[in-house]
């Protein structure tokens, strides 16, 4: 398409889509529309290019965005303008997340109005609603098989209610996220029932293959996500005589992008559920998104055009949305996500940092910080206007990404290092602390997953039974370690709903046959209320660990220097139990320390003038001081953020915890 074309296009466009809308609003799409064209074309071409009618789908794709801009109600161009004026504002120091299911916290969405105090207290601005749109009946993998993209889980609530709490939200400086399934839909979801009823162009939306030759083929290559629930990644439906790509479960189909209508619509789903006040669209497993043959068929570099093109496209019509990757990758994979090269700051302004994670319990299993500083340092650092989300825990399992690479160049087996991860958090291992499950055992490749809550796993459930008070001590320490160091990485920090209480395994998901198979219900609770009354009482454990997370959450706010845009280096303290973190920029300079063991760990003072923390500092978590002089002395699991004196104003806590 030449300039004349596209300039015409929007002419036509203004014409038709947009005359009933004020003038200046006309101008502000013209605007946008000149500004983000050349990224939109750029991914695109690349995806589309070759086709014949290349054109009518640019023509088309663009058409569904000037649609969006006409629908986007007032709030949301004002807040798009706020958004645009502030754009760092998700990078903000104050950044605090929590991840919930709607039912599971609050019985419905209108419930969750009740529980906006809650979240407030622990100075939540960023609220993960886990999958609400219409799912299949059950099983329907805790709501990744949409059948509705337009439509609420009726359990739930409805459209109107949903776009009602995002504003409700708003109002109380809170952004809300939910989950697109943008990989696959239900094979109940409309498309899918036509394709089923032998509807071709419906039949296209998917990938189907009328005998074995291709998936055998595909096959070779392609490892199994759930090998234990569905080996394999087709299904055959005798109704219309077809093997069907389905990544995940039987009832997951895997969407054809390769088909730009399927992108349109996609685009319209996106632009529509923007337009009810949603602020963060969680895009699941977008790492699967494009197939090719004799690859994983993960993170082609077609799935980044995707991401770019539904990024650029959505800029014109809604700026203040954000896209965040839900690709949970190997370390070399991940930072794709946030755009590299000629995409940097243009593909999600968000990714789950789940190279972090993993590592942050390696090194807890591991009571070293070797591997953890080695691999964090071999990672590229992100854009300047994108950010982490840091997690410990979230409704998934945990997958032992570390690439034995990584592994190699510190001296372990990446295989046995894996295969002792996993031992160790299913308990297996002797003098274990942890209590989780093996999710998804693979016999080909010997690979074994993790279930279990944060708590459980950090070996608050064992120490609780054995009444071992020690080991409940210690499990707190470590349980507020994690949250420490998600809080302190850069980016926004996650806190996976009952993991601030403590809240142990639930094995009830087991009396329900609808769940019962899949054990990662084992860390999916219903939030205990009761217990989190728990958190007023200073001595309980539920309080300690409520008041730890709280405390940090103030620290956190009032410590600029750890804006996402600050650098973030992994150094080395010259004491493997001790993982060190330099976060430095304009803002300030701040060195976190962190022990990994159950014994009081020394940091030599020469190393921390080397890295230029010389003279008095500050830990900024109680403003506590250390003169000129002896190594710095970690308690068990003690974490600290220090400052040179002097840096910045020390926090006044009491008047928070
Ligand atoms: C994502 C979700 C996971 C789900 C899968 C398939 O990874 O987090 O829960 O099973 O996608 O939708």
């Amino acid at each position: 398409m030449d300039e004349t074309q596209l300039a015409e296009l929007k002419a036509q466009l203004l014409a038709d889509v947009l005359c009933d809308l004020e003038p200046l609003e006309q101008e502000i799409f013209t605007l946008r529309y000149d500004l983000h064209l050349p990224d939109v074309l750029r991914p695109l071409h690349k995806l589309y290019g070759e086709r014949e009618d290349w054109s009518n789908w640019v023509a088309t794709f663009l058409r569904i965005v000037a649609e969006g801009y006409r629908e986007r109600p007032e709030a949301l161009r004002l807040l798009d303008l706020r958004r645009q004026a502030e754009p760092d504002w998700f990078q903000q120091a104050n950044m605090i997340g929590y991840v919930a299911y709607a039912d599971r916290f609050a019985g419905t969405l209108n419930g969750i109005k009740e529980k906006i105090a809650y979240l407030k207290e622990l100075g939540v601005n960023y609220f993960h609603l886990m999958p609400l749109l219409k799912p299949r009946p059950r099983p329907n993998d805790g709501g990744y098989a949409v059948m509705d993209y337009r439509a609420v889980n009726p359990e739930l609530g409805t459209m109107e209610e949903l776009a009602e709490l995002a504003g409700h939200l708003r109002e109380e400086g809170i952004s809300l996220c939910i989950d697109l399934v943008c990989n696959h839909t239900a094979k109940e979801h409309e498309w899918a029932r036509r394709a089923l009823a032998g509807d071709e162009t419906y039949q296209e939306y998917y990938l189907m293959y009328p005998d074995r030759a291709l998936p055998d083929r595909y096959e070779q290559t392609l490892p199994e996500i759930f090998p234990e629930f569905k080996p394999g990644n087709f299904t055959y439906y005798e109704q219309i005589d077809r093997w069907v790509w389905t990544t995940f479960n039987e009832y997951q189909w895997d969407l054809n992008y390769k088909n730009p209508a399927v992108f349109a619509e996609m685009l319209a789903i996106i632009l529509f559920l923007a337009n009810q006040g949603v602020e963060i669209l969680r895009m699941d497993a977008v790492a699967f998104m494009w197939k090719r043959l004799g690859t994983d068929s993960q993170n082609q570099r077609e799935a980044h055009y995707l991401l770019q093109a539904f990024r650029a496209l959505s800029r014109i019509a809604a700026p203040g949305l954000l896209l965040k990757a839900e690709a949970i990758v190997s370390p070399d994979r991940l930072i794709h996500y946030l755009g590299r090269g000629p995409a940097a700051n243009k593909e999600c302004e968000l990714a789950y940092h789940n190279a972090y994670m993993v590592l942050l319990w390696s090194s807890l299993a591991e009571r070293r910080a070797v591997l953890m500083t080695h691999a964090l340092q071999q990672m590229p650092s992100p854009p300047s206007g994108c950010a982490w989300v840091t997690y410990t825990r979230c409704h998934d399992d945990i997958g032992w990404a570390v690439t034995d690479e990584d592994a190699a160049a510190v001296g372990l087996s990446g295989a046995l290092h894996r295969a002792f991860l996993s031992d160790y958090y299913s308990g297996r291992f002797p003098g274990s602390f942890s209590r989780g499950a093996t999710f998804q055992f693979n016999p080909k490749t010997g690979d074994r997953r993790i279930s279990g809550s944060m708590a459980s796993l950090a070996g608050l459930e064992a120490a609780l039974d054995n009444e071992d008070w020690e080991e409940v001590e210690l499990a707190i320490r470590r349980i507020l370690l994690l949250f420490n160091l998600i809080f302190a990485f850069g980016g926004i920090p996650l806190i996976y709903m009952g993991d601030e209480i403590g809240l142990l395994n639930d094995y009830g998901y087991l009396d329900d046959p609808s769940l019962a198979e899949d054990n990662r219900w084992l860390h999916r609770p219903y939030m205990d209320w009761e217990k989190a009354k728990e958190r007023d009482e200073w001595q309980s454990v539920t309080g300690r660990i409520f008041r730890g997370v709280r405390r940090l959450a103030v620290a956190r706010k009032y410590t600029p220097a750890l804006h996402a845009e600050a650098g973030t280096y992994a150094v080395w303290t010259h004491n493997e139990q001790v993982f060190g973190l330099l976060r430095a920029s304009p803002r300030g300079r701040i060195l976190i320390l962190a022990n990994f063991s159950e014994t009081g760990q020394r940091v030599p003072r020469h190393r921390l003038h080397e890295m230029g923390f010389g003279g008095t500092l500050a830990n900024r978590l109680d403003n506590r001081e250390f003169g000129e002089g002896p190594d710095i002395f970690l308690e068990p699991y003690e974490a600290m953020w220090l400052e040179q004196v002097g840096a910045s104003e020390p926090i006044s806590f009491s008047q928070f915890v």
